[in-house]
């Protein structure tokens, strides 16, 4: 029998990330405050986890000390996060940043205030490619109006790079 725990699973048996006694604090106007204690995840590779909890349970703050981006004022006082191998916890920022986007990704809350309202939605999607040196310019390109046109953004080639004149067919014909 096959569960939703085995697809994918590593042969070693490993799950892929692994979560142990995690404890995460916010610095406030009243010293540190607690916001996630004593967590404990296995999530195997293909494996779904859904998280649930009541508003301030700590869902976030869960999943930003896993992939490195708790905001200046928090920090993990306690725990240890392995993923795909490696110890997450005290990786260096720059080991982080290759994983990040490539390896372990994460969709904001709130996408209107997580996007920079100062540069084109398109040219923010093919920066993920570009940097991760998983597609030229011009292919990151063509994928971000692939995939915003899949997120079903109006008018996709007009959003990348319509100011740019060495677009692909697509963004040429919008600009
Ligand atoms: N940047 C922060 N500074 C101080 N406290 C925070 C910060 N972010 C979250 N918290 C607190 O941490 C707790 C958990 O919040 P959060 O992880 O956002 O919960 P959830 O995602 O489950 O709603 C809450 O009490 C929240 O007020
Ligand atoms: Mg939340």
């Amino acid at each position: 029998m096959t569960t939703a725990s085995d697809r994918g699973r590593d042969p070693s048996g490993a799950p892929l990330l692994t979560v142990r006694g995690l404890s995460v604090s916010y610095r406030t106007g009243n010293g540190r405050a607690t916001a996630v204690r004593g967590v404990d995840l296995d999530v195997a590779a293909g494996e779904i986890v859904a998280l649930v909890g009541e508003s301030g349970s700590g869902k976030t703050t869960t999943a930003h000390a896993i992939a490195g981006l708790l905001p200046s004022g928090g920090r993990i006082d306690e725990g240890r996060i392995d993923f795909a191998g490696q110890e997450l916890t005290g990786l260096p920022e720059k080991r982080l940043r290759g994983l990040r986007g490539a390896a372990i990704g994460l969709v904001p809350q709130d996408p209107a205030v997580s996007l920079n309202p100062v540069q084109r939605v398109g040219t923010q999607v093919a920066e993920v490619l570009r940097i991760h040196r998983l597609a030229s310019r011009r292919e990151a390109r063509e994928r971000a109006h692939e995939l915003l046109a899949l997120a079903g953004l109006p008018d996709p080639a007009s959003r990348p790079c319509a100011a740019r004149t060495n677009c692909p067919a697509a963004c040429a014909s919008a600009s």
